[in-house]
Parts: C-alpha cells; structure tokens; sequence
C-alpha cells in the first residue's frame, strides 16, 4: 500500500514529505476550509512540495460545472487529480475527464456497487471512506476487501485509496485488505511511526555508547 497524506495544511505536508515515504496527497473542501486560505493557493504550494498525484476536490453538483470547475483546476499542475463525489453528476464528470487524458478519484464511495460504477466511468482512483462508515456500525475494512476482490477478478485497474482513516489500525488493515493507498492525516502517520520498544531500544543503544 502507497502512502498519501490527507491534509490541506501545508506544513504537516512538508514535515510528511521529508519522512520520504509519502508519495500522494489528497485533500477535500473541508480539509481547505480548514486552511483559511485560497484554494488554488494552497493546492499550488502543495504541489510545489510534493512530486506525486494531488487530490482536488469539485465544489460544483452538475456535471457541466464540475467539468469547467475540473479544468481550471487541472491547469494548475499536471500532478492534479480530480476529485468527484459519486453521483450520477460525478459519474458523468469523470468519463468526460477521462476520456481528455485528466486523472480522477471518485470519492464518498459506501459501498462496492459504487466503487464498481466509478471504475466502470474510468476513474483513476476510488475512494472508500473508512471511519465514516465505521460510524454507523458497518465494517470499513470488509468494505475495501469487496472492492478489491471485486477489481481483481475483473482485472480493473482503477486504484482503491483507503480514506477517512482515523486510527493506526485502519491503516494497518487496509494494508492487509488490498487498498492500493491508504491516505492518512499527519497526526495517525506520526502514530504509526512509534512504538515505545524503540525509544527504548535508542535510550539503552546511546547509554552503552556513553558508558
Ligand atoms: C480523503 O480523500 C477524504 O476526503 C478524507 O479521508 C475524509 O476523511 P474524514 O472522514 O475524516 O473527514
């Protein structure tokens, strides 16, 4: 599983990227909203610090709008992914984008049905969001394992990019259930880089050296 950083803050973005395992980033109106800044701003400094496909997201709900929303802000860099909700709209959206060579990720995706819908309309990238599903008591992980068997024994190739993850453990068992990506905020990254046996293990390493 590759390893996008879900985020719109640019400097959690740098301190991820200098980790060197990061290889994507993805973003939504919320995560921007967030940043108080202007959106095309924050998506060219984002693509500025990392060399890898960058999630933005269409604000508009019809297909003609998403459409112009989609190439203004794939002119900003070549790197940009455009990012859909699954709807027909979206669906419409997508196979016109794709069919004029632009990326897409097909988001807000519940169910294998869905996913199977936005692989069919040539999306790049769809996207399962785990711990929204998680909260109304249905299995996120078995829901990316159906997607995933679903592609395989179709030979799809769209990528299916573990979103809304909101512990170490989804990231672990998204891994283990076939997501191409898993696309982690900054703090769950940082989680899954410790473990207490290692700082324990440079404490004991350093206070040999010294002695
Ligand atoms: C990323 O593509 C999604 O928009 C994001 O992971 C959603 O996460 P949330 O459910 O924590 O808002």
């Amino acid at each position: 599983m590759k390893i996008f950083i879900d985020t719109a803050n640019v400097n959690e973005i740098r301190e991820a990227a200098k980790m060197g395992c990061i290889s994507g980033v993805t973003t939504n109106p919320s995560l921007i909203a967030k940043e108080g800044r202007d959106f095309k701003e924050v998506v060219t400094e984002i693509c500025e610090i990392v060399d890898g496909p960058i999630s933005a997201e269409v604000i508009s709900l019809k297909a003609d709008e998403m459409i112009a929303e989609a190439l203004e802000l794939a002119k900003i860099h070549s790197n940009i992914v455009i990012k859909l909700p699954i709807t027909k709209d979206g669906l419409e959206a997508c196979r016109h984008l794709v069919n004029r060579g632009i990326k897409t990720n097909v988001t807000l995706i519940f169910t294998a049905n869905q996913a199977l819908l936005a692989a069919r309309a040539g999306a790049t990238y769809v996207s399962p969001f785990l711990g929204r599903l998680d909260d109304t008591g249905v299995n996120g992980i078995e829901l990316i394992k159906e997607i995933a068997e679903i592609f395989k024994i179709h030979n799809i190739s769209s990528e299916i990019i573990a979103a809304s993850i909101r512990n170490t453990y989804h990231s672990k068992e998204a891994a283990k259930a076939g997501a191409h990506i898993g696309t982690i905020p900054y703090p769950i990254l940082c989680k899954m880089l410790e473990h207490p046996l290692t700082d324990a293990g440079i404490a004991k390493f350093l206070a040999d050296w010294n002695r």
